[in-house]
Protein backbone atom coordinates (compact mmCIF):
# COMPACT_ATOMS: atom_id res chain seq x y z
CA UNK A 1 0.00 0.00 0.00
CA UNK A 2 1.43 3.04 -0.90
CA UNK A 3 1.99 5.77 2.15
CA UNK A 4 -0.78 8.64 1.40
CA UNK A 5 1.75 11.16 3.48
CA UNK A 6 4.52 11.78 5.57
CA UNK A 7 3.32 12.25 9.40
CA UNK A 8 6.86 13.71 11.34
CA UNK A 9 6.29 13.52 15.50
CA UNK A 10 8.77 15.01 17.25
CA UNK A 11 8.76 12.80 20.60
CA UNK A 12 10.00 14.39 23.77
CA UNK A 13 9.92 11.75 26.55
CA UNK A 14 10.79 14.49 29.33
CA UNK A 15 11.75 12.68 32.85
CA UNK A 16 10.57 9.73 35.54
CA UNK A 17 8.02 7.66 34.28
CA UNK A 18 7.40 10.55 31.01
CA UNK A 19 10.40 8.06 29.60
CA UNK A 20 8.80 5.10 30.62
CA UNK A 21 5.27 5.19 29.30
CA UNK A 22 7.15 6.89 25.92
CA UNK A 23 9.27 4.01 25.61
CA UNK A 24 5.86 1.98 25.66
CA UNK A 25 4.12 4.19 23.49
CA UNK A 26 7.15 3.90 20.57
CA UNK A 27 6.83 0.76 20.61
CA UNK A 28 2.82 0.67 20.33
CA UNK A 29 3.65 3.10 17.23
CA UNK A 30 6.21 1.13 15.38
CA UNK A 31 4.03 -1.68 15.40
CA UNK A 32 0.63 0.22 13.95
CA UNK A 33 3.01 2.21 11.28
CA UNK A 34 4.18 -1.03 10.25
CA UNK A 35 0.99 -2.40 10.01
CA UNK A 36 -0.59 0.22 7.99
CA UNK A 37 1.85 2.10 6.17
CA UNK A 38 0.99 5.06 7.98
CA UNK A 39 4.13 6.99 7.36
CA UNK A 40 4.70 7.92 10.80
CA UNK A 41 8.55 9.15 11.31
CA UNK A 42 9.41 9.60 14.98
CA UNK A 43 12.27 12.55 15.83
CA UNK A 44 13.62 12.01 19.48
CA UNK A 45 14.12 14.95 21.83
CA UNK A 46 16.49 14.87 24.54
CA UNK A 47 14.56 17.92 26.32
CA UNK A 48 14.46 17.38 30.36
CA UNK A 49 15.83 17.47 33.51
CA UNK A 50 19.26 15.66 32.41
CA UNK A 51 20.02 18.45 29.60
CA UNK A 52 18.78 21.10 32.14
CA UNK A 53 21.17 20.11 34.73
CA UNK A 54 24.26 19.07 32.00
CA UNK A 55 23.67 22.80 30.07
CA UNK A 56 21.23 25.04 31.50
CA UNK A 57 18.96 24.30 28.03
CA UNK A 58 15.60 23.74 28.39
CA UNK A 59 13.78 23.86 25.00
CA UNK A 60 16.84 24.57 22.97
CA UNK A 61 16.82 27.99 20.40
CA UNK A 62 14.93 28.02 17.41
CA UNK A 63 12.51 24.50 18.53
CA UNK A 64 9.26 26.23 18.23
CA UNK A 65 10.23 27.58 14.61
CA UNK A 66 11.27 24.23 13.91
CA UNK A 67 8.54 22.26 15.30
CA UNK A 68 6.35 24.44 13.60
CA UNK A 69 7.91 24.34 9.94
CA UNK A 70 8.85 20.50 10.61
CA UNK A 71 6.94 18.50 12.22
CA UNK A 72 2.90 17.70 12.51
CA UNK A 73 2.78 16.56 16.19
CA UNK A 74 4.64 16.13 19.62
CA UNK A 75 4.36 13.58 21.64
CA UNK A 76 5.11 14.21 24.94
CA UNK A 77 5.68 12.49 28.27
CA UNK A 78 6.29 14.28 31.82
CA UNK A 79 8.36 16.54 32.98
CA UNK A 80 9.74 16.71 37.04
CA UNK A 81 12.42 15.73 38.61
CA UNK A 82 13.83 16.13 42.24
CA UNK A 83 16.96 17.63 40.81
CA UNK A 84 15.12 20.80 39.53
CA UNK A 85 12.75 21.42 42.36
CA UNK A 86 11.73 24.80 40.87
CA UNK A 87 10.16 23.02 37.65
CA UNK A 88 11.94 25.82 35.98
CA UNK A 89 12.92 23.37 32.76
CA UNK A 90 9.23 22.11 32.86
CA UNK A 91 7.90 25.60 32.41
CA UNK A 92 10.03 26.46 29.72
CA UNK A 93 9.32 23.58 27.87
CA UNK A 94 6.15 22.28 28.35
CA UNK A 95 4.43 26.22 29.35
CA UNK A 96 7.09 27.04 26.27
CA UNK A 97 5.45 24.96 23.84
CA UNK A 98 1.62 25.19 24.72
CA UNK A 99 2.27 28.62 25.18
CA UNK A 100 4.64 29.38 21.97
CA UNK A 101 3.17 27.35 19.71
CA UNK A 102 -0.56 28.76 20.90
CA UNK A 103 -1.64 25.24 21.88
CA UNK A 104 -5.17 27.65 23.36
CA UNK A 105 -7.33 24.16 23.90
CA UNK A 106 -6.25 21.55 25.87
CA UNK A 107 -9.08 18.45 25.68
CA UNK A 108 -8.87 15.90 28.39
CA UNK A 109 -11.50 13.31 28.13
CA UNK A 110 -13.15 11.88 30.94
CA UNK A 111 -14.39 8.59 30.59
CA UNK A 112 -14.42 5.49 32.82
CA UNK A 113 -13.96 2.31 30.84
CA UNK A 114 -14.88 0.10 33.30
CA UNK A 115 -17.52 0.40 36.22
CA UNK A 116 -15.15 -1.43 38.35
CA UNK A 117 -12.48 1.12 37.90
CA UNK A 118 -14.80 4.11 39.16
CA UNK A 119 -14.70 4.79 42.92
CA UNK A 120 -18.15 6.18 42.89
CA UNK A 121 -20.60 3.91 44.75
CA UNK A 122 -23.19 3.34 41.65
CA UNK A 123 -21.40 5.20 38.57
CA UNK A 124 -19.55 3.67 36.37
CA UNK A 125 -19.30 3.95 32.42
CA UNK A 126 -22.83 5.38 31.51
CA UNK A 127 -22.46 8.23 34.22
CA UNK A 128 -18.67 8.84 33.86
CA UNK A 129 -18.54 10.16 30.08
CA UNK A 130 -17.09 14.02 29.37
CA UNK A 131 -14.75 15.90 27.86
CA UNK A 132 -13.26 18.82 29.73
CA UNK A 133 -11.25 21.88 27.83
CA UNK A 134 -9.24 23.65 29.97
CA UNK A 135 -7.94 27.10 28.25
CA UNK A 136 -4.17 26.55 27.87
CA UNK A 137 -1.88 30.02 27.51
CA UNK A 138 -3.22 32.50 29.62
CA UNK A 139 -4.36 32.99 33.48
CA UNK A 140 -1.98 32.15 36.39
CA UNK A 141 0.15 30.17 33.86
CA UNK A 142 1.78 33.56 32.06
CA UNK A 143 4.62 33.94 34.57
CA UNK A 144 4.03 37.63 35.18
CA UNK A 145 3.94 39.07 38.54
CA UNK A 146 7.20 39.42 41.03
CA UNK A 147 8.21 39.73 44.48
CA UNK A 148 9.12 42.07 46.62
CA UNK A 149 11.80 42.16 49.87
CA UNK A 150 12.20 38.09 49.12
CA UNK A 151 12.90 36.03 51.80
CA UNK A 152 12.30 38.46 54.41
CA UNK A 153 9.61 38.25 56.70
CA UNK A 154 8.17 41.26 55.06
CA UNK A 155 8.08 39.34 51.80
CA UNK A 156 5.15 39.96 48.91
CA UNK A 157 4.51 37.45 45.98
CA UNK A 158 2.48 38.64 43.62
CA UNK A 159 1.37 35.76 40.25
CA UNK A 160 -1.36 37.47 37.56
CA UNK A 161 -3.80 35.86 36.23
CA UNK A 162 -4.42 37.33 32.33
CA UNK A 163 -7.92 36.84 30.42
CA UNK A 164 -7.89 38.56 27.47
CA UNK A 165 -11.37 38.82 25.54
CA UNK A 166 -9.57 36.91 22.31
CA UNK A 167 -8.58 34.16 24.52
CA UNK A 168 -11.51 33.46 26.36
CA UNK A 169 -13.59 33.58 23.38
CA UNK A 170 -11.60 31.05 21.66
CA UNK A 171 -11.43 28.55 23.96
CA UNK A 172 -15.53 28.98 24.31
CA UNK A 173 -16.08 28.76 20.88
CA UNK A 174 -13.64 25.58 20.68
CA UNK A 175 -15.98 23.99 23.30
CA UNK A 176 -19.43 24.71 21.56
CA UNK A 177 -17.91 23.75 18.28
CA UNK A 178 -16.24 20.27 19.96
CA UNK A 179 -19.93 19.68 21.13
CA UNK A 180 -21.71 20.61 18.06
CA UNK A 181 -19.31 18.27 16.07
CA UNK A 182 -19.63 14.99 18.37
CA UNK A 183 -23.23 15.37 19.22
CA UNK A 184 -22.72 16.23 22.70
CA UNK A 185 -25.84 18.31 23.66
CA UNK A 186 -24.37 20.57 26.74
CA UNK A 187 -21.44 22.86 27.38
CA UNK A 188 -21.01 23.80 31.20
CA UNK A 189 -18.54 26.83 32.22
CA UNK A 190 -16.78 26.95 35.54
CA UNK A 191 -15.20 29.52 36.85
CA UNK A 192 -15.54 31.76 40.25
CA UNK A 193 -17.22 35.53 38.99
CA UNK A 194 -18.69 35.37 42.25
CA UNK A 195 -14.98 36.44 43.94
CA UNK A 196 -13.22 36.70 40.88
CA UNK A 197 -14.67 40.36 39.96
CA UNK A 198 -12.39 40.83 36.72
CA UNK A 199 -11.11 37.88 34.94
CA UNK A 200 -14.50 36.08 36.37
CA UNK A 201 -16.77 39.15 34.66
CA UNK A 202 -15.44 38.62 31.15
CA UNK A 203 -15.83 34.88 31.18
CA UNK A 204 -19.00 35.21 32.22
CA UNK A 205 -20.39 38.09 29.66
CA UNK A 206 -18.26 36.11 26.71
CA UNK A 207 -20.08 33.08 27.77
CA UNK A 208 -23.30 34.52 27.48
CA UNK A 209 -22.28 35.82 23.69
CA UNK A 210 -20.89 33.07 22.72
CA UNK A 211 -23.84 30.58 23.95
CA UNK A 212 -25.70 33.16 21.07
CA UNK A 213 -24.23 31.02 18.49
CA UNK A 214 -24.84 27.60 19.53
CA UNK A 215 -28.47 27.48 19.70
CA UNK A 216 -28.79 23.97 20.13
CA UNK A 217 -26.53 23.28 22.48
CA UNK A 218 -27.78 23.82 26.31
CA UNK A 219 -25.13 26.48 27.63
CA UNK A 220 -24.74 25.68 31.52
CA UNK A 221 -22.74 27.30 34.33
CA UNK A 222 -21.40 25.93 37.74
CA UNK A 223 -18.83 27.84 39.91
CA UNK A 224 -15.83 25.63 40.00
CA UNK A 225 -16.55 25.07 43.44
CA UNK A 226 -19.42 23.37 43.07
CA UNK A 227 -18.58 21.77 39.84
CA UNK A 228 -16.12 20.17 41.74
CA UNK A 229 -18.73 18.54 43.98
CA UNK A 230 -20.52 17.90 40.82
CA UNK A 231 -17.94 15.96 39.34
CA UNK A 232 -17.80 13.18 42.70
CA UNK A 233 -21.82 13.82 43.15
CA UNK A 234 -23.62 13.36 39.57
CA UNK A 235 -20.68 12.62 37.18
CA UNK A 236 -23.66 12.12 34.26
CA UNK A 237 -24.86 15.74 34.58
CA UNK A 238 -21.56 16.73 32.04
CA UNK A 239 -21.21 16.74 28.94
CA UNK A 240 -18.50 19.22 28.07
CA UNK A 241 -16.95 21.16 30.54
CA UNK A 242 -14.77 24.60 29.97
CA UNK A 243 -12.66 26.57 32.23
CA UNK A 244 -9.75 28.22 32.69
CA UNK A 245 -5.90 26.98 33.01
CA UNK A 246 -5.67 26.73 36.67
CA UNK A 247 -9.31 25.43 37.16
CA UNK A 248 -8.63 23.20 34.53
CA UNK A 249 -6.03 21.46 35.72
CA UNK A 250 -7.11 21.02 38.94
CA UNK A 251 -10.91 19.86 37.89
CA UNK A 252 -8.78 17.70 35.27
CA UNK A 253 -6.60 15.15 37.88
CA UNK A 254 -10.04 14.67 39.76
CA UNK A 255 -11.60 14.03 36.29
CA UNK A 256 -8.58 11.49 35.78
CA UNK A 257 -9.89 9.90 39.46
CA UNK A 258 -13.56 9.33 37.99
CA UNK A 259 -11.64 6.99 35.29
CA UNK A 260 -9.94 5.17 37.63
CA UNK A 261 -7.06 7.47 37.89
CA UNK A 262 -3.85 9.21 36.67
CA UNK A 263 -2.70 5.75 34.79
CA UNK A 264 -5.52 6.59 32.23
CA UNK A 265 -6.34 10.41 31.43
CA UNK A 266 -4.76 11.19 28.52
CA UNK A 267 -5.24 14.56 26.64
CA UNK A 268 -4.39 17.12 23.28
CA UNK A 269 -3.38 20.31 22.99
CA UNK A 270 -4.38 21.87 20.27
CA UNK A 271 -5.08 24.96 17.94
CA UNK A 272 -6.88 24.43 14.41
CA UNK A 273 -4.44 24.77 11.85
CA UNK A 274 -1.54 24.22 13.54
CA UNK A 275 1.11 21.08 15.03
CA UNK A 276 -0.86 19.40 18.00
CA UNK A 277 0.96 18.69 21.53
CA UNK A 278 0.12 14.93 22.93
CA UNK A 279 0.54 13.86 26.20
CA UNK A 280 -0.93 11.97 29.38
CA UNK A 281 -2.53 14.35 32.28
CA UNK A 282 0.00 12.54 34.72
CA UNK A 283 3.16 13.83 35.58
CA UNK A 284 6.73 11.80 36.13
CA UNK A 285 6.03 10.35 39.21
CA UNK A 286 9.33 10.25 41.32
CA UNK A 287 7.33 7.72 43.73
CA UNK A 288 7.15 4.76 40.98
CA UNK A 289 10.14 5.75 38.78
CA UNK A 290 12.73 2.94 37.78
CA UNK A 291 10.13 0.04 39.35
CA UNK A 292 8.91 -0.74 35.73
CA UNK A 293 5.07 -0.65 37.08
CA UNK A 294 3.87 3.01 35.80
CA UNK A 295 0.81 2.04 33.56
CA UNK A 296 1.26 3.06 29.91
CA UNK A 297 -2.63 3.51 29.35
CA UNK A 298 -2.60 6.90 29.85
CA UNK A 299 0.34 7.52 26.67
CA UNK A 300 -1.57 4.56 24.86
CA UNK A 301 -4.60 6.75 24.89
CA UNK A 302 -2.62 9.66 23.86
CA UNK A 303 -1.47 8.19 20.87
CA UNK A 304 -4.69 7.31 19.87
CA UNK A 305 -5.97 10.98 20.16
CA UNK A 306 -2.63 12.15 18.12
CA UNK A 307 -3.12 9.59 15.80
CA UNK A 308 -7.32 10.89 15.34
CA UNK A 309 -5.64 14.29 15.09
CA UNK A 310 -2.79 13.01 11.95
CA UNK A 311 -6.00 11.60 10.19
CA UNK A 312 -5.87 8.17 10.89
CA UNK A 313 -8.95 7.34 12.83
CA UNK A 314 -9.71 3.81 12.30
CA UNK A 315 -5.84 3.25 13.78
CA UNK A 316 -6.87 5.72 16.56
CA UNK A 317 -9.90 3.63 17.17
CA UNK A 318 -7.84 0.54 16.92
CA UNK A 319 -5.85 1.61 19.74
CA UNK A 320 -8.78 3.08 21.71
CA UNK A 321 -10.08 -0.77 21.07
CA UNK A 322 -6.95 -2.21 22.71
CA UNK A 323 -7.09 -0.14 25.82
CA UNK A 324 -10.29 -0.84 26.30
CA UNK A 325 -10.04 -4.44 26.16
CA UNK A 326 -6.62 -4.42 28.53
CA UNK A 327 -8.81 -2.31 30.80
CA UNK A 328 -11.44 -5.09 31.18
CA UNK A 329 -9.82 -8.40 30.46
CA UNK A 330 -5.88 -7.80 30.77
CA UNK A 331 -2.93 -7.29 33.40
CA UNK A 332 -3.28 -4.33 35.38
CA UNK A 333 -0.37 -2.37 36.96
CA UNK A 334 -0.91 -1.89 40.82
CA UNK A 335 -2.23 1.83 40.25
CA UNK A 336 -5.26 -0.42 38.88
CA UNK A 337 -5.31 -2.75 41.95
CA UNK A 338 -2.98 -5.31 40.06
CA UNK A 339 0.64 -7.00 40.17
CA UNK A 340 1.42 -6.52 36.20
CA UNK A 341 4.35 -5.02 35.24
CA UNK A 342 4.22 -1.73 32.36
CA UNK A 343 6.01 -4.09 30.14
CA UNK A 344 3.06 -6.63 30.55
CA UNK A 345 0.63 -4.31 29.72
CA UNK A 346 1.94 -3.14 26.57
CA UNK A 347 2.54 -6.84 25.36
CA UNK A 348 -1.53 -7.39 25.75
CA UNK A 349 -1.98 -4.17 24.25
CA UNK A 350 0.55 -4.78 21.55
CA UNK A 351 -0.98 -8.07 21.12
CA UNK A 352 -4.32 -7.29 20.41
CA UNK A 353 -3.26 -4.32 17.94
CA UNK A 354 -1.41 -7.19 16.13
CA UNK A 355 -4.73 -9.43 15.98
CA UNK A 356 -6.70 -6.92 14.75
CA UNK A 357 -8.28 -6.83 17.75
P1 LIG B 1 2.15 12.72 39.20
O1 LIG B 1 1.06 12.76 38.21
O2 LIG B 1 3.51 12.53 38.70
O3 LIG B 1 1.85 11.57 40.26
C1 LIG B 1 0.72 11.59 41.15
C2 LIG B 1 0.47 10.17 41.66
O4 LIG B 1 -0.07 9.38 40.59
C3 LIG B 1 1.75 9.43 42.11
O5 LIG B 1 1.45 8.63 43.23
C4 LIG B 1 2.11 8.58 40.91
O6 LIG B 1 2.82 7.41 41.23
C5 LIG B 1 0.74 8.25 40.33
N1 LIG B 1 0.82 8.07 38.86
C6 LIG B 1 0.90 9.06 37.94
N2 LIG B 1 0.98 8.54 36.70
C7 LIG B 1 0.95 7.21 36.85
C8 LIG B 1 1.02 6.12 35.93
N3 LIG B 1 1.12 6.29 34.60
N4 LIG B 1 0.99 4.86 36.43
C9 LIG B 1 0.88 4.65 37.75
N5 LIG B 1 0.80 5.63 38.67
C10 LIG B 1 0.85 6.90 38.21
O7 LIG B 1 2.05 14.07 40.05
P2 LIG B 1 3.05 14.66 41.17
O8 LIG B 1 3.59 13.54 42.00
O9 LIG B 1 2.33 15.75 41.80
O10 LIG B 1 4.21 15.30 40.33
C11 LIG B 1 5.48 14.69 40.06
C12 LIG B 1 6.25 15.61 39.14
O11 LIG B 1 5.62 15.67 37.87
C13 LIG B 1 6.32 17.06 39.62
O12 LIG B 1 7.57 17.56 39.29
C14 LIG B 1 5.23 17.76 38.83
O13 LIG B 1 5.46 19.14 38.67
C15 LIG B 1 5.31 17.03 37.52
N6 LIG B 1 4.11 17.02 36.69
C16 LIG B 1 4.32 17.09 35.34
C17 LIG B 1 3.26 16.98 34.48
C18 LIG B 1 3.53 17.05 33.01
O14 LIG B 1 4.67 17.02 32.61
N7 LIG B 1 2.52 17.16 32.17
C19 LIG B 1 1.97 16.77 34.98
C20 LIG B 1 1.79 16.69 36.36
C21 LIG B 1 2.86 16.80 37.21
C1 LIG C 1 -0.50 19.23 33.70
C2 LIG C 1 0.55 19.61 34.72
C3 LIG C 1 1.20 20.93 34.35
C4 LIG C 1 0.11 21.99 34.39
C5 LIG C 1 2.40 21.34 35.24
C6 LIG C 1 3.47 20.31 35.23
C7 LIG C 1 2.97 22.66 34.82
O1 LIG C 1 0.01 19.61 36.00
O2 LIG C 1 -0.15 19.08 32.53
O3 LIG C 1 -1.66 19.06 34.07
O4 LIG C 1 -0.21 22.52 35.46
O5 LIG C 1 -0.44 22.27 33.34
MN1 LIG D 1 -2.02 18.84 36.08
Amino acid sequence: MAIARRRRIAVVPGDGIGIEVLTEQKQLLALVNEQRKLGLELVDKDWGAERWLKEKVGLPKGSLEDLSANYDAVTFGALGDPRVPDMAHGREILLGMRQGLDLYANMRPIRCLDDVLSPLKGKGEKEIDFVCFRENTEDLYVSLGGTFKEGSVDEVAQDISINTRKGVERILRYAFEYAKKTGRKKVTMTDKNNAVRFGGGLWKRTFALVQKDFPDIEADHLFVDVAAMEFVRQPERFDVVVGNNLFGDILTDLGAALMGGLGLAASANVHPGRIGLFEPVHGSAPDIVGKGIANPLAAFSTASLMLDFLDAPLEAKLIDDAVRLAVKKGPKTPDLGGKAKTADVTAFVLDAVSSGL
